[in-house]
């Protein structure tokens, strides 16, 4: 079971990493090229289908990621007692941050006060906890401090 929540839990963060490094990195400068108005259509139409896409793979992200985390839930009772439980518990942490930072954007949805610039910093926020999280991820292995 094990291997397979892994590879889940992996699979699910690349797509959900690659999506956002799209976003950030390849889109936000390539709709420049745009008309304003085909600027428009085009961003509907990927935050469309990326939030339909996203739903999945974040919940096959998140429930691989507590499937995973039980198996050290000694370490995570303990946070303090070792690094790999402190590492392991601030990338939850971030983790959950992220979801904080989806809360907030449905907030801004629902009050039609989301503009593109809240839409563009909270993906880099969110880009950001990724890649702190990745770190995270493979230090909480290899760093023993
Ligand atoms: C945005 C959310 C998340 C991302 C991008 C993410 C990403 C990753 C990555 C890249 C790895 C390394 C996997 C490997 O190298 O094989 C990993 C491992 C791990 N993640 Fe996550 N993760 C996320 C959320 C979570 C959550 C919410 C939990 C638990 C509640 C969690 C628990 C774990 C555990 C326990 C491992 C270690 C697995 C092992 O190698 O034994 N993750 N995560």
């Amino acid at each position: 079971m094990y291997p397979f929540l892994l590879v889940t839990h992996l699979l699910a963060a690349i797509a959900f990493i690659g999506t956002l490094f799209f976003e950030v990195v390849i889109w936000h400068r390539a709709r420049q090229q745009l008309a304003d108005v085909s600027q428009v259509t085009a961003d509907q139409a990927i935050a469309v289908r990326s939030r339909k896409v996203l739903h999945g793979v974040v919940l096959l992200l998140y429930g691989a990621g507590i499937g995973l985390a039980w198996q050290y839930r000694g370490a995570l009772g303990q946070p303090l007692a070792s690094s790999f439980g402190l590492l392991l518990s601030l990338k939850i942490l971030l983790a959950l941050s992220i979801i904080g930072h989806y809360l907030l954007l449905a907030y801004w949805l629902t009050h039609a006060c989301l503009t593109t610039t809240r839409a563009s910093w909270i993906r880099r926020s969110i880009l950001g906890h990724m890649v702190l999280i990745v770190i995270l991820a493979k230090a909480m292995f290899y760093w023993h401090g």
